[in-house]
């Protein structure tokens, strides 16, 4: 087929009648024709809590991150409520002598995450509670599953899990987020909460979650890296070489009933937030991670970039790959900003 004759009516197109940079001109334009925008409305601030009184322990790895405890937390997520941040993810740091093989302290209905969960909720509402359901936080080598000779068990963790939880629901957990990568845990998981009368929590899975090197910081945080020590996480979180499979990952827990996904890391894999966005349409978050975060501020820190700019551009670049939303350290500096 031949092309159709040009109107010679019409301009042709391209250089000069078709000028790009018209529309980036000025500042009006260039926000009337943005594409994108990044609002607190976008914004997951996730907070570490432990059991001490003191308000702030910082954390050397992770910049202007601090441990709360439970009083400073209530005051944090107020700040991060009247500013406009819809959900707030809240991870402990549990005492070293109560991690154990079997993680039991994760089901305890008067763990640390369960207190200050409910303290906050009785102190808020209108903001949303996330606890993630993992069992790296309480047990005595720092995996986030039950270790058998070797091996993290699937099917024996999943009852863990689930009890786990099932105690977070309880104390009042908006948004469960299973972030240990077993197989069939959103679905065991839903099923559980159901059978209490949880059926309006949510789930956000960590659905494609890769066994990244950008974690250290929040294992500092969280106080997981010496129990893990030498040990990684390759048998349950994916290969970073691979992409189809985050799609079969996302697809099942989708089929087992997340009302939300995750892409874990960030920045790194955007090729894999755009996919999963695009195949599934569903809510999809993606977590900029303790490593890239880090990364970030202290390239800011040390003037090798403007590290306020570089923050927001990466924020923007999450939003543009097709995330609803993002979790980020920089929650909270952020929504204020943008007030
Ligand atoms: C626990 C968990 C991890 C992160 C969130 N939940 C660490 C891990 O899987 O080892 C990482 C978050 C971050 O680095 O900011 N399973």
């Amino acid at each position: 087929m031949s092309n159709p004759t040009p109107d010679p009516m019409m301009p042709k197109p391209g250089f000069p009648t078709t000028r790009m940079r018209r529309n980036r001109y000025d500042d009006w334009t260039r926000r009337l024709v943005a594409e994108n925008q990044l609002s607190a409305n976008d914004l997951i601030w996730p907070v570490f809590v432990h059991g001490g009184d003191e308000a702030r322990i910082d954390i050397p790895t992770l910049p202007g991150v601090a441990r709360l405890s439970i009083e400073q937390l209530i005051k944090d997520v107020g700040e991060a409520k009247s500013v406009g941040i819809p959900l707030v993810a809240v991870f402990p740091v549990v005492d070293p002598d109560k991690k154990t093989d079997e993680a039991e302290e994760a089901y305890n209905a008067d763990n640390l995450v369960c207190r200050a969960v409910a303290a906050v909720k009785e102190a808020h509402d209108g903001i949303g509670i996330m606890c993630d359901v993992a069992l790296d936080p309480f047990t005595s080598h720092g995996h986030d599953g039950l270790l058998r000779d070797g091996y993290i068990v699937n099917d024996e963790t999943l009852e863990v899990l689930c009890k786990q939880a099932v105690v977070q629901a309880k104390a009042g957990c908006d948004v469960i987020a299973p972030s240990d990568m077993m197989d069939g845990r959103a679905g065991a998981i839903r099923t559980a909460l159901d059978a209490e009368g949880f059926q309006h929590v949510r789930i956000m899975a960590y659905a494609a979650k890769y066994a990244s090197a950008l974690y250290g910081p929040f294992r500092d945080a969280v106080g997981s890296a010496p129990n893990l020590g030498d040990g990684d996480k390759k048998t349950y979180q994916m290969d970073p070489a691979n992409s189809d499979e985050a799609l079969r990952e996302v697809a099942l827990d989708i089929e087992e009933g997340a009302d939300m996904v995750m892409v874990k890391p960030g920045l790194f894999y955007l090729d894999i937030l755009q996919r999963v966005k695009e195949a599934f349409s569903m809510p999809t978050f993606a977590y900029q991670v303790s490593g890239e975060y880090a990364m970030l501020k202290v390239a800011g820190q040390q003037g090798l970039v403007d590290g306020e700019r570089v923050m927001d551009e990466a924020l923007l670049a999450f939003k543009r790959a097709g995330a609803n939303g993002i979790l980020t350290y920089a929650a909270l500096e952020t929504a204020k900003k943008l007030g």
